[in-house]
């Protein structure tokens, strides 16, 4: 059974489980309230100190919590429903697979960039040929194709060779073509599936508007077969670590520059549309909260 808590021990509000792993109990590091895995209290060092508090009121916040097309999706306030969230896209998602997925690493990066603008590097191919030059230039077509789904939004782009099939007639045509397919996900989600791999981006808002992390966790589509195969997976992922790490992110902090020392708007392009998509969405989210 699925559930999500809201990571605030009820006795003072500190964080009662970090990172990832198995546990059959949480307890809290502060003065070591454990908590069942549904929630409940089940002890207090000095419990009789707190007599007068219903034990029963104790228990961690249950958050709501949902498995979307096999991601799981947690609301981080009482009134959202995941289900609802992402019902636009999630017929969308289903292909994907995600219940097979197997994570292979997860990278952080904390930047010195508005989380907009770190989540704008992956809605355009514009910059492949030139930002990109030496590392990913030649392995992508530069004809993205581009859906909106709701709040969120879809678009793809054929790996070199595809263009091979333009003179077979169709019914020579493989049954499937390598692509990149990345969809984005409100507000800050992104799923890059390529032939062999998923990697999802998790934008997150820094304590200052000037500053985001960002999780990256690269999975393989299917349950890793042999230590052969996880070194492969692993190296896919070290590269995706080094071309965002020291290329992307590096432009994505220098347009957070540009912009404080005074650049007063952005443009984009008719070859930008998932730009002009988020942008456009975020702006409604805000004037709507
Ligand atoms: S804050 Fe958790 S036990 Fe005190
Ligand atoms: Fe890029």
């Amino acid at each position: 059974m699925l559930r999500a808590f809201r990571n605030a021990c009820t006795h003072r509000g500190a964080q009662v489980a970090d990172g990832c792993g198995e546990t059959r109990r949480l307890t809290c590091p502060y003065h070591a309230w454990s908590f069942e895995l549904n929630g409940d209290l089940a002890g207090q060092p000095q419990a009789y100190a707190f007599s007068d508090i219903e034990k029963s009121t104790l228990g961690l916040q249950p958050l709501p919590i949902a498995d979307v097309a096999g991601l799981i999706a947690v609301g981080l306030s009482d009134d959202v429903d995941p289900v609802a969230a992402f019902a636009d896209i999630e017929p969308q998602l289903r292909w994907c697979g995600y219940e097979t997925h197997e994570i292979v690493c997860q990278h952080t990066w904390t930047l010195k960039a508005n989380w907009k603008i770190a989540f704008d590097v992956n809605l355009e191919s514009y910059h492949v040929d030139y930002l990109h030059r030496d590392t990913l230039s030649n392995l992508v077509l530069h004809n993205p194709i581009y859906d909106s789904f709701g709040k969120h939004a879809r678009w793809g782009f054929p790996t070199t060779g595809t263009e091979k099939v333009v003179d077979l007639p169709e019914e020579h045509w493989p049954p499937t073509m390598p692509v990149s397919i990345i969809h984005t996900l409100f507000p800050s989600v992104v799923l890059l599936e390529t032939p062999v791999s998923c990697q999802m981006f998790r934008v997150y808002p820094g304590r200052n508007v000037n500053e985001c992390t960002v999780d990256l966790t690269e999975a393989s589509l299917k349950p890793i077969a042999n230590e052969e195969d996880r070194e492969a997976r692993q190296r896919g992922a070290d590269f995706a670590a080094l071309v965002v790490g020291t290329e992307d992110f590096p432009a994505a902090e220098q347009c957070q520059r540009g912009a404080e020392i005074g650049l007063t708007n952005f443009n984009f392009g008719s070859n930008e549309p998932m730009l002009q998509h988020w942008h456009r969405t975020w702006q409604h989210a805000l004037d709507n909260a």
